[in-house]
C-alpha cells in the first residue's frame, strides 16, 4: 500500500527551518486618507501586508506594524467645510470606522495613529529643519491661480475651463478629458473654480522647495534606488526601478528631475513650515513622516527607544507597502527627505498594482464595485477574501482582478473542497476507530522532513511576496494528499475492520495520520493567509497550546481532537448580493401603512458608506423599498415648513437604544429639543457642528424621554431587516439656519 509523502528532492534530511538570525522589522501600509471610508483597494493592499507580517513572526522575527490617518490637504478641509463641522471632526468620525473593517478582515496592526498628531508636528518640523540646515531648502515666488470669492490658492482638481485645444467645455486645469491635450491651468479659456465658479486671478506667492535637484540628492538616489539592505533584498522591485530611472537618468544622462515644492499657504488644514506664518507642509511631505510618528506613538506605548529602533546605523529594517500610484514619492522624495534629515532610510519598498473588480477599474473616490463592509456585513467569511487575494497576487506589480464566479471556484473547490475536505476526511476514521491515535509507517521521519522543506520553500515564497506561487504548491500538495487517501481506500478497510487483520488495521491508521500530518503541514503553511482558521486547527483539531510556527510543519502530530467543523463554501447568492441592493424578501409594504417616522429610522445597521452603493435600484417600482405616495399639489407641499437647522449638541439618551436627543438651532433665537432614532447610525460627535434639514412646524410630541419639538430628515430603505443604513441631510455648505426649503 502506498502512503503518502510529499515528493521533494531531498537535499538534506535536516530541515532548514531556523531562520539564520531573528531580525527586527518595521512595516507599514499607504496611510489612507481621512475622508473617505475604506474600499477594497485598501483591504487588498492591508491582506497583502498582514500576510507578510504574519508570516515573518512565525519565522521568530520580530515585527512592528502599524498605520495611521493621511488627514491633511485641501480635499479634507473642503469636504469638512461642506459638512459643517472642522476638518479634525471629519478625520475622528472616518477614523472611528477603521476598525471594524480591520477587525472584519483580520488585519492586525499593531497600532493605528494619525498624521495630525503631536508625534507627526515634531517629527515634520524637526525633519524640515535638518534639510534646512543640509542646504536643501530655497524659497520662490511662484504665480498661481487664486479663487479671490473663497480667498484661496487653487490646486489643478479645482479649475475647470475649455480645452485650448478641442474647445471642450468644463476640462480639468492639468489635461482634457476629450482629447488627452496637456496643458498649464492658465491655458484653458474661460477658466472657473470648481469651488465657487468665479473666475480665478493669478497671484504669486512665496513657496518652499526641496532641492531634489541638487547633485547631493541624485547621487544618493542612484545608488539607493540600485541598492539592496543588509539581508540582501533589493530595495525597489526591477520594474520600478525601470521607473525610477526614467525620473533620474542612467547617470550619464542629465536627472530629469525637479525641485519638491513642499508648501502650501493658508487656509490649508497641515502642519505649520516652522519660521514662516501663514504656510503649512503640502501633505506629502508630512504624510509618509507620519509612518514614524505612528511608530514613535507605539513605542511610547510598549517602552521601546524610538531613535534606538531608527538608527541610521541599526539593523532594523523597515519595509513599506505601496500602490503603483504612489511610487514618486515612496522610491525618490521619501528616502532622499529621511537620508538628507540624517535618519534612516527604507529597505524596501514593497509596490502591488490594483485590484480591480469584474475587469473595471475604479476611481480612487468612488472606491471599487464591492464595499468592504457590505462583504462582512452578509456575514461571507473574511478568510475567503484574504484566500482568494493572496492566491492572485505574486511580487510583481501587476493588476489583479475579483472576479466573482473565479472567487467562488477557488474557495470552493480548492480551499474547502481540496484543503479542508483532507481533515474531515481522515480525522472521523481516527476518532471512531482509533480514539484519536495516530501511528506512521516506518518512513515517518522522510515524511515530516519533507514537510519542514515544503514549508521552508513556502515560508521563501511568502518572504518573497509569490504568494500565489506559494498557494498553488499547496494545492498541489492537498492534490497528491487527496489521491492518495482514495487510492488508499480506507474506507473498505473501515467496513471490515472487526475481522481485519492487524496489519490492515495498521494500514488504516496508517495512511489517515499521514494524510493528517500533511493536513496540519499545510495548515501551517496558510496559517498567514488563513490566522483564525489555523489558529482552530492549531488548538481544536490538534490540541496545541498556542498558533502555529513554521517549524511546526515537520513535527507529526501524535493525536487529534475530534474533527469540528471548519468552514463554509461559499453560497452563489452571496455574490449576487454583494453587488446588487438586496431585493426585497416580502412584497413591499404600503406606503404609509404603519411605519412610524416621526422619530426616525430604526433597525438598520449604521455606516453603509453611500458612495459605495450600487445606485442601481434592483425593484424599478418601489425605489427604496416603497412604492411612491399619492400624488399630491402645492399647496399640500406647502404646508410642511422645512428649514435648514444647525446641531449645536448631541446627546446620547439614557434608557434608550435607538434615540439621540439633538438640541437644534434653527434661527428662531431660541434652541429646540428634537429626538431621532439615529442612534444605531451616528454617534453624537459625528453629528454635533453639522447642518441637517428639520420640520419645523410639526406639532411638538411628548415622548417618554421628553418633549420632540420638530423632526430631522434622514434618508434609510423603507425595510428595516434592509441593511443600508440612515443617512442624515446635509445642505449644501453656505446655508443658514433658519433658510426655508422650498
Ligand atoms: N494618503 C495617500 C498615501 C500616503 S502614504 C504616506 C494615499 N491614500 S489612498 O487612500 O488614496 O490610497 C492608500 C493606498 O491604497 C495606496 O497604496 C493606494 O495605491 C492603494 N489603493 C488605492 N486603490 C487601490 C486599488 N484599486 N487596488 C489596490 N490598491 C489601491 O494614496
Ligand atoms: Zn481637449
Amino acid at each position: 500500500m502506498r502512503v503518502f509523502a510529499p515528493s521533494v528532492k531531498l537535499v538534506s534530511l535536516i530541515p532548514s527551518l531556523a531562520p539564520a538570525m531573528s531580525r527586527t522589522l518595521f512595516v507599514t501600509t499607504a496611510l489612507p486618507y481621512a475622508n473617505g471610508s475604506f474600499h477594497i483597494g485598501h483591504i487588498m493592499e492591508y491582506i497583502q501586508a498582514d500576510i507578510w507580517v504574519r508570516a515573518m513572526r512565525m519565522a521568530g522575527h520580530t515585527v512592528h506594524f502599524v498605520g495611521a490617518d493621511d488627514t491633511h490637504g485641501a480635499p479634507i478641509m473642503l469636504k469638512a467645510e461642506a459638512e459643517g463641522i472642522t476638518p479634525k471632526q471629519l478625520v475622528e468620525r472616518i477614523g472611528a470606522e477603521r476598525p471594524q473593517y480591520l477587525k472584519g478582515f483580520q488585519i492586525e496592526f499593531d497600532h493605528w495613529h494619525s498624521t495630525d498628531s503631536a508625534e507627526n508636528v515634531e517629527l515634520s518640523q524637526d525633519i524640515y529643519r535638518n534639510l534646512r540646515a543640509a542646504g536643501l531648502i530655497n524659497t520662490r515666488e511662484i504665480e498661481q491661480f487664486y479663487d479671490p470669492v473663497k480667498g484661496m490658492f487653487l490646486a489643478d482638481r479645482y479649475i475647470k475651463g475649455e480645452c485650448p485645444k478641442c474647445h471642450a467645455k468644463d476640462q480639468y486645469g492639468d489635461s482634457c478629458e476629450v482629447c488627452g491635450a496637456v496643458y498649464a491651468p492658465t491655458d484653458l479659456i474661460d477658466p472657473y473654480s470648481t469651488l465657487t465658479k468665479a473666475r480665478p486671478v493669478l497671484k504669486t506667492s512665496e513657496h518652499f522647495f526641496f532641492q531634489l535637484s541638487d547633485p547631493r540628492c541624485i547621487e544618493f538616489l542612484q545608488k539607493w534606488t540600485t541598492g539592496s539592505n543588509a539581508q540582501g533584498n533589493k530595495h525597489l522591485q526591477a520594474e520600478i526601478l525601470a521607473k525610477t530611472r526614467e525620473w533620474l537618468g542612467n547617470g550619464d544622462e542629465k536627472a530629469n528631475l525637479g525641485d519638491w515644492d513642499i508648501s502650501r499657504d493658508a487656509p490649508y488644514f497641515g502642519i505649520e513650515i516652522p519660521d514662516a506664518p501663514g504656510k503649512y507642509f503640502y501633505v506629502w511631505l508630512d504624510a509618509p513622516v507620519g509612518y514614524l510618528a505612528s511608530l514613535k506613538s507605539y513605542c511610547a506605548k510598549i517602552g521601546v527607544d524610538f531613535e534606538t529602533l531608527l538608527d541610521p546605523n541599526g539593523t532594523t529594517e523597515q519595509v513599506h507597502f505601496i500602490g503603483k500610484d504612489i511610487v514618486y514619492f515612496h522610491a525618490l522624495f521619501w528616502p532622499a527627505t529621511l537620508q538628507f534629515s540624517g535618519r534612516k532610510t527604507p529597505d524596501q519598498i514593497n509596490v502591488h498594482g490594483f485590484i480591480t473588480v469584474s475587469g473595471e477599474k475604479m476611481s480612487k473616490s468612488r472606491g471599487t464595485g464591492i464595499s468592504p463592509l457590505r462583504y462582512l456585513e452578509l456575514g461571507m467569511n473574511a478568510e475567503w477574501m484574504r484566500y482568494y487575494i493572496a492566491a492572485k497576487l505574486n511580487a510583481r506589480v501587476e493588476d489583479i482582478d475579483f472576479n466573482p464566479d473565479d472567487f467562488i471556484a477557488r474557495v470552493n473547490s480548492d480551499l474547502v473542497g481540496k484543503y479542508i475536505n483532507i481533515a474531515s476526511r481522515a480525522a472521523n476514521f481516527i476518532s471512531k476507530y482509533f480514539d484519536g491515535q495516530l501511528a506512521y509507517p516506518d518512513d515517518a521521519a522522510l515524511l515530516g522532513s519533507n514537510w519542514a522543506q515544503a514549508a521552508d520553500r513556502i515560508r521563501a515564497d511568502l518572504e518573497a511576496r509569490e504568494y500565489g506561487r506559494a498557494i498553488r504548491e499547496i494545492m498541489a500538495h492537498a492534490d497528491q494528499i487527496n489521491q492518495a487517501f482514495d487510492a488508499a481506500q480506507p474506507w473498505l478497510i473501515a467496513k471490515t475492520l472487526a475481522s481485519a487483520e492487524p496489519a490492515q488495521r495498521a494500514a488504516l491508521q496508517h495512511i489517515c495520520s499521514s494524510a493528517l500530518a500533511g493536513f496540519k503541514a499545510l495548515s501551517v503553511m496558510l496559517a498567514p493567509i488563513l490566522p483564525a482558521l489555523s489558529k482552530r486547527v492549531a488548538t481544536e483539531l490538534f490540541g496545541q497550546a498556542s498558533n502555529f510556527v513554521w517549524a511546526d510543519a515537520g513535527v507529526l502530530p501524535s493525536q487529534i481532537n475530534p474533527f469540528k467543523h471548519l468552514m463554509q463554501r461559499v453560497e452563489p447568492t452571496m455574490l449576487d448580493e454583494l453587488f446588487e441592493i438586496p431585493a426585497q424578501t416580502a412584497a413591499p409594504k404600503q406606503a404609509g401603512a404603519s411605519k412610524q417616522t416621526t422619530s426616525g429610522k430604526q433597525g438598520a445597521a449604521a455606516n453603509q458608506p453611500a458612495a459605495e452603493q450600487n445606485p442601481q435600484p434592483t425593484v424599478a417600482q418601489a425605489p427604496g423599498g416603497e412604492p411612491l405616495a399619492p400624488t399630491i399639489t402645492i399647496d399640500d407641499f406647502v404646508k410642511i415648513d422645512l428649514r435648514v437647522a444647525r446641531i449645536v449638541n448631541c446627546e446620547q439618551v439614557e434608557g434608550s437604544t435607538k434615540l439621540l436627543r439633538l438640541t437644534l438651532d434653527v434661527g428662531e433665537g431660541r434652541l429646540r429639543n428634537v429626538f431621532s432614532g439615529i442612534k444605531s447610525a451616528y454617534t453624537p460627535e459625528q453629528l454635533i457642528g453639522r447642518l441637517t434639514v428639520v420640520v419645523a412646524n410639526l406639532a411638538p410630541r411628548k415622548m417618554k424621554f421628553g418633549v420632540s419639538e420638530g423632526m430631522v430628515l434622514a434618508a434609510s430603505h423603507f425595510d428595516d431587516k434592509v441593511d443600508s443604513g440612515i443617512y442624515v441631510l446635509d445642505p449644501s455648505s453656505g446655508a443658514q439656519p433658519g433658510m426655508r426649503i422650498h
